[in-house]
């Protein structure tokens, strides 16, 4: 939960973790991810609201995709708090959250205005892909094919015996590795396309470690072969994630460049972001750590952005999706023709 100023500075960010509720489980189990919600919404608001003294005059909250369960007890508890409170409501794609998180800061600065167009990266559990965003919206130029870079991350782990999620157990392990260690396909697809795929250096990954027994690490003891096997499966993520960037700044020559999303905490991956600006004479803006994974205050700047804009949101009419129902403009609708794929909630350009 968290509330911003009208210049975008964060005011409250509040966090519930669920990490420990699912860890026994060793992976996210809706019902549970459901009911945690139900727990944590009515306190962390409280709390969100009395911080500011209850001066709020807009409410947004994701739509989605992601668990379905969870997004209606968000979804509910947003639209019944805007309807009784008399205030708007707007419903916003999670990825149009991610994609502003660069610009926000959690020293109590505004937000940044971005410039234009930004060429930028959003790498996540469910999500890998290149968007360049002007004024128009975020179109998109790249994306995964199969698996998301996350996704492989946290599989890998999982085939490990390593906790969930694997993204930062990696990070951690990978620092004290050697990343050319262990070689790994990093597969391109055919005809010099710019999408991305995760799932071929993954399964060779999970044979690699299965090859050698290696499924049940501790990583208080992980031995040096485990170290630089996991240091060589990061900086292949990380080559395949970027290996679209020099052909899109040629291309489209932002002004800016940004990544985000849970991956975009990887250490090898901001080092590597940082080193392209370089290269390439591109400045860089990466979210502040705590505002790579999934947070409040991205869905708040989004929503504050999409009402600037003109969007609305019925609280009667707000549903949520499990599925990728915003997409970008310029991009053709991939579900057409059920009530999910229906813009009901009104997506509009970023
Ligand atoms: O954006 P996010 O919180 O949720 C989704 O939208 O999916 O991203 C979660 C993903 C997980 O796959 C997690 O393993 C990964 O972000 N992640 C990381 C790191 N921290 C989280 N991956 C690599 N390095 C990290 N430090
Ligand atoms: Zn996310």
């Amino acid at each position: 939960m968290a509330v911003l100023a009208a210049d975008g500075c964060v005011e409250v960010n509040l966090l519930s973790s669920q990490v420990a509720a699912h860890a026994p489980y060793g992976g996210v189990v809706p019902e549970l991810a459901s009911r945690e919600h139900l727990r944590a919404l009515p306190l962390l608001a409280r709390r969100a609201v009395a911080a500011v003294d209850g001066a709020v005059d807009l409410v947004a909250v994701t739509t989605g995709p992601g668990l379905i369960g969870a997004l209606l007890v968000g979804v509910r508890f947003a639209a019944a708090y805007a309807w009784g409170r008399g205030l708007p409501l707007v419903g916003v794609d999670h990825l149009e959250g991610h994609l502003v998180s660069p610009f926000l800061s959690l020293e109590g600065r505004p937000a940044r205005d971005a410039p234009e167009p930004v060429l930028a990266l959003v790498a996540s559990g469910g999500h890998s892909a290149w968007f360049v965003v002007t004024a128009d919206g975020a179109h998109r130029h790249s994306r995964t094919r199969d698996d998301a870079a996350g996704e492989s991350l946290d599989k890998v782990a999982q085939a490990m015996g390593l906790p969930y999620p694997g993204g930062p157990v990696i990070d951690r392990l990978a620092q004290r590795g050697d990343p050319t260690a262990v070689a790994l396909p990093r597969p391109r697809l055919d005809g010099g396309d710019l999408d991305l795929s995760f799932s071929g250096l993954k399964s060779a990954a999970i044979r690699w470690v299965r090859d050698r027994s290696l499924t049940s690490v501790d990583e208080a003891t992980a031995s040096p072969e485990v170290r630089d096997f996991l240091a060589s499966f990061e900086d292949a993520v990380v080559e395949q994630l970027l290996r679209p960037a020099p052909e899109l700044v040629a291309r489209h020559r932002p002004a800016l460049l940004t990544a985000s999303g849970g991956v975009a905490a990887n250490t090898r991956l901001r080092q590597r972001l940082t080193e392209l600006g370089r290269d390439l004479g591109l400045e860089v803006l990466l979210p502040p750590l705590a505002l790579t994974t999934d947070n409040a205050a991205m869905i708040a700047r989004a929503g504050q952005l999409a009402h600037r804009r003109g969007r609305r949101t019925d609280p009667r009419r707000l549903d949520a999706s499990a599925r990728e129902v915003w997409q970008p403009p310029g991009m053709r609708r991939r579900v057409t023709g059920s009530a999910d794929a229906s813009p009901r909630n009104g997506p509009d350009p970023v």
